[in-house]
């Protein structure tokens, strides 16, 4: 079970990875809140954020966080996000929140992804968190039989629009050995918009929160990033 304690004590070590007046991008969910909170209240001035959600905006505009637009400021250094499921290679399971499709563009634009997670969040094999597929309405049902033809089970996150006006299906009931593979094929099918399996991009820094402390994978120095 997730914990808030947790993904407060990752949210805060993430803090070090902020460096002051540049524009860093942020996820969506309660840990990325938590990490909006830490920011704030320890009083660090960036210059403004590229945001994944509106969720996440309306969040940066309460505390007079300036929102830039991807396109007009190019790649950026950091994106701070969470994530649902995490293996040992740094691979995620994305968009419980169904914001996957912005974050998934954020992290690729982004030189260094820190994923902040709770350790309830670290898998062995990713799958028993539903993947969530991000699909063009009118393609919900064909989607869904070419994903029954991979072997996954789909399931259709009923009176869920994203922010873009697209419809969620959570494939249940798969154990993702090969995430690239199945990331790669997922994204073949006609209608999909994104998917939220992270692998062919996993996050490059891991902060996992728990009882003990954080733990940061991989364990390297901050120089050396
Ligand atoms: C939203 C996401 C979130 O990062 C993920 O759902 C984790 O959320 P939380 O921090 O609330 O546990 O991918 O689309």
């Amino acid at each position: 079970m997730s914990n808030q304690s947790d993904k407060q004590r990752a949210a805060i070590a993430a803090l070090k990875y902020v460096d002051e007046d540049t524009i860093i991008g942020i996820g969506t969910g309660s840990t990325v809140n938590l990490f909006i909170d830490a920011l704030v209240a320890q009083n660090l001035r960036i210059r403004g954020a590229i945001s994944s959600s509106n969720a996440t905006s309306q969040r940066l505009q309460q505390e007079k966080i300036e929102i830039f637009d991807l396109n007009a400021v190019g790649n950026i250094d950091f994106y701070f996000d969470g994530a649902d499921e995490c293996d040992s290679h740094l691979r995620l399971i994305k968009g419980g929140g169904a914001a996957l499709t912005r974050e998934k563009i954020i992290a690729a634009a982004s030189r260094r992804f820190i994923c902040m997670v709770d350790e309830s969040k670290q898998v062995k094999v990713l799958g028993n968190f539903p993947v969530p597929v991000e699909v063009i309405p009118m393609a919900r049902s064909y989607v869904a039989r070419q994903i029954v033809a991979l072997g996954g089970h789909p399931i259709w996150r009923e009176n869920v629009v994203t922010d873009n006006g697209n419809v969620i299906l959570d494939i249940h009931g798969m154990r993702i050995v090969d995430p690239v593979a199945l990331e790669a094929n997922l994204n073949q099918i006609t209608g999909v918009v994104m998917v939220g399996l992270f692998a062919r991009r996993p996050a490059d820094v891991l902060i996992v929160g728990s009882e003990n402390g954080v733990k940061i994978l991989p364990d390297v120095c901050l120089q050396a990033l």
